[in-house]
């Protein structure tokens, strides 16, 4: 895992994140995750964990384009995690691609709840739990992240365009990416597991669908 993290407080929260960045040179308008983890996380593999996407509308402004993270590294057999911006609220889809084609829905148990999120002219951004987003099995292709190993592998992409069928998550449309897409091995800061989480976690009430 090459990558450190930066350890970063939310401020409107005061989750405390491990996060890595993809830069403008990367992807217009930049591209941020990151990742709080349950307090024993580096001991015992979590299930769960709470995310942040601070993700780009640069090119066509407010309530514009996609991103998504991958919480393996590949598109393929791992699960995924599209969000979007609409109507100033942030909507999010939870993906499964066998091959490099348009992604189908995940048809496992896992789940988003939001804890918190901005839409503004330049970016959108989201803080979200994931319940059951740690281990995968979708139609019986399993895989999943081991919290304990002390880092994962993760992948990003961004789109400029907003996805077909904004506020259904379950039938949105999207075309191939075009802002930008990597790879990265992300090493864990031990600040990612923190006695704060289930307090944090509670918070994640809210559902955008
Ligand atoms: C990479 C196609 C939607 C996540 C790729 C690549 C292709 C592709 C061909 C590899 C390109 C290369 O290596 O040069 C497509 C098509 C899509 C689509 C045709 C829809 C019609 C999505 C969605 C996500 C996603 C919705 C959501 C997270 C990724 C990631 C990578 C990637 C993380 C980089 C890692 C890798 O190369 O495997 N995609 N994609 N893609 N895609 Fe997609």
């Amino acid at each position: 895992f090459a990558q450190a993290p930066s350890v970063w407080t939310h401020p409107g929260t005061g989750i405390v994140f491990n996060t890595w960045s993809a830069y403008p040179a990367q992807t217009q308008g930049g591209f941020t995750l990151g990742l709080a983890l349950p307090s024993n996380a580096l001991t015992t593999d979590a299930t769960e964990f709470i995310g942040y996407m601070e993700c780009s509308s640069v090119k066509n402004g407010a309530n514009s384009g996609w991103c998504g993270v991958s919480l393996k590294g590949p598109m393929t057999n791992s699960l995924l995690i599209t969000a979007w911006p609409n109507a100033g609220e942030v909507y999010t889809a939870l993906q499964f691609a066998t091959g490099y084609a348009a992604p189908a829905n995940y048809e496992g148990n896992a789940k988003i709840t939001q804890i918190a999120s901005t839409v503004n002219s330049t970016h959108f951004t989201l803080v979200f739990r994931c319940q059951n987003c740690l281990q995968w099995n979708h139609e019986g292709v399993t895989g999943g992240v081991s919290t304990s190993a002390g880092g994962g592998q993760f992948g990003w992409v961004q789109a400029f365009p907003s996805p077909g069928n904004p506020t259904c998550p379950s039938q949105i449309t999207v075309n191939q990416h075009d802002n930008g897409m990597g790879q990265w091995g992300g090493a864990f800061d031990s600040s990612i597991a923190n006695p704060s989480y289930s307090a944090w976690a509670a918070k994640a009430t809210k559902t955008v669908t």
